[in-house]
């Protein structure tokens, strides 16, 4: 009696137990019956976009998973455990041109961990714990958004020149700035966030070779103009002559209002500007020859196919006139054969 009692216990325990754990695995959201404590860490694939897409999101990994399909175009892997990009963590994937990775715990990346991603045009490093980043990664050539916001990123990180990157969004909020980045060339940006860093001072020749900026956010920084000077007034009038949608209008020092009625732009400011325009004029006449050398060699590839064609149906008729005349032969030396045959009967049957 007093087993039997223990065994409907343990039966009821055992019962209550898979009940709570299933329940407890519908509660954590997925609505599939599994143990809460062992994720599904398998990463989904979907096709959206035209593009073909990788969804690791949220699966606790400590790395990017090494044995996803080659050709994936997007991968998306927010909200893991990620450490460290080293040089072979991408190499697999050569066809990336989407990176989702915020919201990891990033802190090193490689110098060429993006070496192999040729193609990558945006890259997600947002919410990290990035010190530094790899100089390599300015050389990507087709990469145009670059998010950063929530690093520890200092100003030596972004001393960069020889920018080959056509970057049109940057997004640097959050970090610990005390000045603008000083990112050359980077003529094709037009919005750059840099709101809630530590930047003091912006003047007009800081921003003056960004001749493509549209939107620019600087809020939530302790930026003090010169009360002396028209340095603020200067900024305000380039900012309203470029048309720039500035988040927060500028709040410049009252006491030299009247002082700094007509401003003037420095000598070097309208010189860093006009290289920047210059520089897009070439990128544009650039683009423009390629396309036309594209139309050309297109032009010649076509041509030479129709030729290839002629000369195709051209043989292909020959041999078959070849082939009938041949047929043609066989037919009378067969026909001669049988007249041959026929003559011997007749002679036979005659002797
Ligand atoms: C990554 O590759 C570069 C060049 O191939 C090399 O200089 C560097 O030491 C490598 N880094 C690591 C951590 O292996
Ligand atoms: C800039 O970044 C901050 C913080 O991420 C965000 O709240 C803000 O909307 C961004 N500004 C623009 C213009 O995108
Ligand atoms: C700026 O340029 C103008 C004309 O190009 C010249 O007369 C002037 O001296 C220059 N000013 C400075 C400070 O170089």
């Amino acid at each position: 009696m007093r087993a039997n009692d223990m065994n409907l216990i343990n039966l009821t325990a055992l019962l209550l137990w898979l009940v709570g754990g299933q329940v407890a695995g519908v509660v954590a959201g997925s609505m599939i019956l599994m143990d809460p404590e062992l994720p599904l860490k398998k990463c989904r694939y979907i096709r959206s976009y035209d593009l073909l897409q990788a969804q690791c999101k949220d699966l606790k990994l400590n790395d990017v998973p090494n044995n996803l399909q080659t050709g994936i175009e997007v991968l998306d892997a927010r909200e893991n455990r990620i450490r460290e990009l080293r040089n072979d963590t991408l190499s697999r994937y050569m066809s990336l041109r989407y990176l989702y990775l915020q919201d990891n715990f990033v802190q090193t990346i490689a110098e060429h961990a993006f070496g192999p991603t040729y193609y990558l045009e945006v890259l997600d490093l947002s919410k990290n714990g990035l010190l530094e980043l790899p100089k390599s990664l300015y050389q990507l050539q087709s990469l145009r958004n670059l998010y950063l916001s929530d690093n520890q990123l200092t100003d030596a990180v972004f001393d960069v020149s020889g920018i080959r990157s056509p970057l049109q969004w940057l997004y640097l909020a959050n970090n610990k700035l005390t000045r603008l980045p000083k990112l050359s060339p980077l003529t094709t940006l037009t919005l750059l966030n840099v709101s809630h860093n530590s930047i003091n001072h912006i003047t007009t020749e800081d921003i003056a070779s960004l001749c493509s900026l549209q939107i620019f956010d600087i809020t939530g920084n302790p930026i003090r103009f010169d009360q002396n000077n028209c340095e603020c007034y200067e900024l305000r009038e380039w900012i309203s002559f470029r048309g720039i949608k500035l988040k927060l209008p500028l709040d410049c020092p009252p006491a030299v209002r009247e002082r700094c009625s007509i401003v003037e732009f420095s000598n070097r400011t309208m010189s860093l500007y006009s290289t920047c325009l210059a520089n897009v004029r070439n990128r544009v006449e650039a683009r423009k020859a390629r396309s036309t050398w594209i139309w050309i060699a297109s032009c010649i590839g076509v041509f030479i196919s129709c030729i290839f064609v002629a000369l195709c149906c051209m043989h292909k008729r020959n041999r078959n006139k070849r082939q009938r005349l041949k047929e043609q032969e066989v037919l009378a030396s067969n026909n001669a054969n049988t007249e041959q045959l026929l003559n011997k009967d007749v002679s036979h049957e005659q002797s």
